[in-house]
């Protein structure tokens, strides 16, 4: 049956999102689906009101339920219920403080250990102890992430991941007592959302969908027009240290990123992963 409500939910946020004109057709199936997918948003404050285990327990299933390369299932999800923990972990990131309000607080977990443990198990070598290792794990943490983002939205819970939490990877290694090879890809806080957020403006699709073969185009202008468009929409409220990179006739997006990457960010990650067991090579 033709939705031509939810058709133009997804063209709308889309529209929001990419600044460009999408012909949604009304007769597909699931488009209430793509219309909450397409108007998803990050939530960094919550009501004061729990979540039931039960529930987080189902969404932590839902979530597992991702595809997993090779169906090799390196990814855990720790939930850290304990308050103590808790308060030790939101006083490293005190410039993150829905991470002490959240109603819940997990952490992703990359798993490289299962797989060579099972090697060992099964009396047999493993060959495969490269960079591949690493990166498999990561991303299969990466799509777990993305899949309980979704699983929540989908009742109605809001979400903001934590990679900052990999500025204390020993510290949350110690803590949370991650054995080697098992690190923390990131945290994630989950609550009912006290606001409604905003769909926030994505780079346009010539600059991240590519034909055939790679084309960036003029880049330059590319991410001009992104900043422009973005700047319109949600001006950014205060430059990233003034201090330190002065005053911008125009501050928009590539500005932000480019102070933000300015800076040294977790220099020690590859070490803590090395230190952890990983061979990188
Ligand atoms: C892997 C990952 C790590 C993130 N880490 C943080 C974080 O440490 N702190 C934070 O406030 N937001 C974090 N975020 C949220 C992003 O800042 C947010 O998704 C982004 O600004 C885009 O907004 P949107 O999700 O509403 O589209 C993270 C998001 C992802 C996917």
């Amino acid at each position: 049956m033709a939705d031509s409500r939810s058709a133009k939910a997804v063209s709308d946020a889309l529209q929001q999102r990419f600044g460009e004109e999408f012909a949604v057709d009304e007769n597909l199936s699931g488009l209430s689906e793509l219309a909450a997918m397409a108007s998803r948003k990050v939530h960094r404050r919550y009501l004061d009101k729990d979540i039931d285990p039960a529930l987080l327990r189902t969404l932590c299933a839902v979530a597992l339920s991702a595809p997993s390369k090779s169906d090799l299932q390196q990814c855990d999800v720790l939930i850290v219920r304990d308050p103590a923990k808790r308060k030790i972990i939101a006083g490293w990131l005190p410039d993150q403080p829905w991470v002490e309000k959240a109603p819940a607080f997990l952490v992703i977990l990359a798993n490289g250990r299962r797989l060579p443990e099972i090697a060992k198990m099964r009396g047999k070598p493993f060959p495969n102890d490269h960079l591949d290792q690493f990166f498999n794990a990561a991303v299969d943490s990466g799509i777990v992430l993305a899949t309980f983002l979704r699983a929540a939205d989908a009742v109605g819970l809001g979400t903001c991941p934590i990679s900052v939490l990999r500025d204390h990877s020993a510290k949350v290694s110690d803590l949370l007592k991650l054995p080697q090879r098992v690190f923390p890809v990131c945290g994630l806080c989950v609550g009912w959302p006290a606001e409604k957020g905003y769909i926030s403006a994505r780079l346009g699709l010539p600059s991240t969908v590519h034909e055939d073969t790679y084309d960036e185009g003029d880049l330059a202008q590319r991410i001009d027009e992104y900043d422009r468009r973005r700047h319109a929409i949600f001006p950014y409220r205060n430059p990233r240290d003034p201090a330190r990179w002065g005053e911008a006739a125009f501050y928009g997006w590539s500005e932000d990123k480019a102070r933000q990457y300015g800076v040294p960010q977790r220099p020690d990650f590859g070490g803590f992963v090395r230190g952890k067991g990983f061979k990188l090579d």
